[in-house]
């Protein structure tokens, strides 16, 4: 399979409605030819009602769904071109791999000579080729997941959607195939949607990634995007691993958090109730940190927690908020961190000190 003519995708004011649920508000998103977008949130955000309306499971309540130039707003699944792969593989169970892959390519009436050929290119693309006369039954986890992609890429759709395919697969096997699909994608310049509500599995993957909540397209961006310019506090709180802490404004660039007064390189949002979103990885115990400008921060570790690839500090500053930092697990990290009790000094920079207006 080679490089093909990849389509993009665009929602254009599309809802959906369930009798009085809004499972999906007003969308506008637009997807480029072969562009890995993931769809990320909580479950019951509407990741699978935006996917349905791209899969064309689901009719938008209103506005139009746009694939390549084509309206297909109306146009059934399986006319519109794309390669699904669910959460649960939906393989037949009592069809061989060969035959599993090579479905796609019967219900789309492919000369029948040619089905061997790409059933053998299909699932070598995932590392199985010989497998087709094996018994599905007899797979591992990981290996009908891989089928699965076979099967959905066998007919080289223009676009792939998947919905959680690796969330039955255990941790290991997981981020093996997060690896073996960002090959993939590469491979395929294959435009993909993904629904996730696996961060880290977002990140790993995407180009971008949209954050939904309630139903609700809340921000879309590049992971860095989203790390370094939360729109409000629910994405902040979502993406990485943040403490939040409320702050109130002092002007444009500067905040109060207790007794401290701290610059941000980047305007501060003009809104009533206002946090200061610290990523734990952000902070630096001070003797390292050379930089006059950084904001300092003090206070007094209560607890202090080995984790193996970082340790977790728990600092409590003047006026009673939490905070957390992650050290490196180094010897000298770990010969500088003081004991549980003791106060510590640890410094921000201000392209780290981001502030978010409370979601709404
Ligand atoms: N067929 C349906 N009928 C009624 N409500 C639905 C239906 N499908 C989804 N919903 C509702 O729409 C919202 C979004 O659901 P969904 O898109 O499945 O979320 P997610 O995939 O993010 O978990 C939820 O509140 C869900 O209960
Ligand atoms: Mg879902």
């Amino acid at each position: 399979m080679s490089k093909r003519e990849m389509k993009g995708v665009s929602i254009r004011g599309a809802t959906k409605r369930y009798g009085q649920t809004v499972a999906l508000k007003e969308t506008h998103l637009d997807i480029k030819p072969g562009e890995f977008v993931s769809l990320l949130g909580p479950s019951g955000s509407g990741k699978t009602t935006l996917l349905g309306l791209l899969g064309g499971f689901v009719t938008p309540s209103a506005g139009s769904i746009w694939i390549g130039n084509k309206d297909m707003t109306y146009t059934p699944p399986h006319k519109r071109d794309i390669g699904i792969v669910f959460q649960s593989y939906a393989l037949f169970p009592h069809m061989t791999v060969g035959e599993n892959v090579a479905f796609p390519l019967r219900a789309r009436h492919q000369p029948k000579a040619s089905w061997a050929a790409k059933v053998k290119e299909a699932l070598a693309m995932v590392e199985l080729d010989g497998y087709q006369e094996r018994n599905i039954a007899h797979l591992s986890g990981g290996q009908r997941q891989r089928v699965a992609l076979a099967r959905a890429m066998v007919f080289e759709p223009s676009l792939i959607l998947m919905d959680e395919p690796l969330s039955a697969l255990d941790k290991q096997l997981r981020e093996s195939m997060q690896l073996e699909l960002r090959r993939l994608h590469q491979r395929l310049g294959a435009t993909i949607v993904y629904v996730t509500h696996d961060q880290s599995e977002a990140l790993t993957l995407s180009d971008r990634i949209a954050i939904l909540r309630n139903g609700e397209l809340v921000q879309i961006g590049t992971p860095q995007e989203l790390h370094n310019t939360p729109k409000d506090s629910f994405v902040a709180d979502f993406i990485g691993d943040a403490t939040l802490l409320p702050v109130t404004r002092v002007d444009s660039h500067q905040i109060r958090l207790g007794s401290h007064t701290l610059t941000s390189a980047r305007p501060v949002p003009d809104a009533t109730e206002l946090f200061l979103a610290v990523q734990t990885e952000k902070l630096l115990i001070d003797s390292a940190a050379e930089n006059a400008t950084a904001n300092r921060l003090e206070g007094q570790i209560t607890d202090t927690i080995y984790q193996g690839n970082s340790v977790r500090v728990c600092l409590r500053l003047q006026d009673g908020s939490l905070l957390t930092l992650r050290q490196p697990t180094h010897y000298a990290a770990c010969q500088q961190l003081p004991a549980v009790g003791e106060r510590l000094q640890v410094s921000l920079h201000p392209e780290d000190t981001i502030v978010v207006p409370r979601c709404t």
